[in-house]
């Protein structure tokens, strides 16, 4: 089931995409569960094998610049400027579609979700199946993502093609995704490019919760949940349950009374958490802990994007 992405196992994982199968593969961020995007039936199965419901619109992964032309109907100035400045890397544009692109994939909307992956085995892929890959996270809908080909394994393994191991991902959180129009450059989720990196470049960007329609995953009121509940906290003091699990940026002083602890990074780096971040709640959550409480990161850099995802898992009801 798990292949290592050998120049071999892509070109046959490029095959089974061609021939309208699912192949999880590794990118920067998070392992993606690929499909022939200008394939209908393929991309529905996407759906089908996550649980993911028909109103969540898939990104579209393409390995050049040809391809944006090929799926957009028109690309604002400041779009081009981003994917030249941030492609290939963890940064999805949203633009305006044009008419080859199917509904499926966009949830019947205007717009498509554009994407170009750094890790080396997703471009080889996309070149290899010649057509774009449309990829959610590799995990039932709702769950955490996946960072290692076992994490796709454990949750989805009897239900897809392949998986490609890469390695574990480099950036650990999903993509950044703005979406451009003549209003204006939107944040509709904060991710693996950092905002300040894309306002050094743009200058000011607004964020979807001041928009009236609310119009990524952020508009789901809970996503990238572990199985056990979770809680944030603002000092350890307040994690009073017992059998309980913590993830933290630094190493606590004390932390003999929780059955398991998660430290993102010893030395307090964000980007560092990040790549570890889906990790360590795949280990919390097979700790059996009763309850996993979560120690506030600061929200600049990548410690957004982690806050973001941390808020989502904890708002899901228990
Ligand atoms: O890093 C990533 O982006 C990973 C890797 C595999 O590339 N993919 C990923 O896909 O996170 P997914 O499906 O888990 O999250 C993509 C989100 C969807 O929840 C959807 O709301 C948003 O992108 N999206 C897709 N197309 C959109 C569109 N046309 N307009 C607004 N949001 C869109
Ligand atoms: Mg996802």
């Amino acid at each position: 089931m798990i292949a290592a992405a050998t120049d071999e196992n892509i070109r046959n994982a490029a095959k089974i995409i061609a021939a309208g199968g699912l192949v999880a593969f590794p990118t920067e961020t998070v392992y993606g569960l690929g499909a022939d995007a200008m394939n209908p039936i393929a991309a529905a199965k996407i759906f089908e094998v996550k649980n993911r419901p028909f109103f969540d619109p898939l990104i579209v992964h393409i390995p050049d610049m040809s391809w944006v032309g090929r799926l957009a109907a028109d690309i604002h100035a400041r779009a081009a400027e981003l994917m030249k400045a941030f492609w290939p890397g963890p940064l999805t544009i949203v633009v305006k579609k044009n008419g080859t692109v199917p509904d499926i994939l966009t949830a019947g909307l205007d717009t498509v979700a554009l994407r170009m992956p750094s890790h080396p085995v997703a471009l080889a892929l996309l070149r290899y199946a010649g057509t774009p890959v449309a990829a959610p996270s590799a995990n039932p809908f709702g769950y955490l993502s996946p960072t290692t080909a076992g994490h796709v394994e454990a949750q989805l393994g009897g239900s897809i093609d392949m998986i490609l191991d890469g390695g574990p991902c480099s950036v650990g959180i999903e993509s950044t995704i703005i979406r451009v129009d003549v209003s204006g450059i939107t944040l509709l989720r904060a991710g693996g490019t950092p905002v300040e990196a894309i306002e050094s470049v743009a200058g000011k960007i607004s964020t979807a919760e001041n928009s009236p329609a609310p119009q990524a995953p952020g508009q789901l009121p809970y996503h990238y949940s572990p199985h056990t509940p979770v809680k944030i906290i603002e000092d350890i003091s307040e994690a009073v349950q017992p059998d309980s699990g913590l993830l933290s940026l630094y190493r606590p002083e004390d932390v003999k009374k929780f059955r398991s602890v998660e430290v993102l990074s010893e030395k307090g780096d964000l980007t560092e958490a990040a790549a570890g971040f889906f990790n360590c709640l795949h280990n919390l959550d097979a700790a059996g802990c009763g309850i996993i409480y979560a120690l506030k990161l600061p929200e600049e850099g990548l410690g957004r994007a982690i806050m973001e995802r941390l808020r989502k898992a904890a708002a899901k009801p228990i």
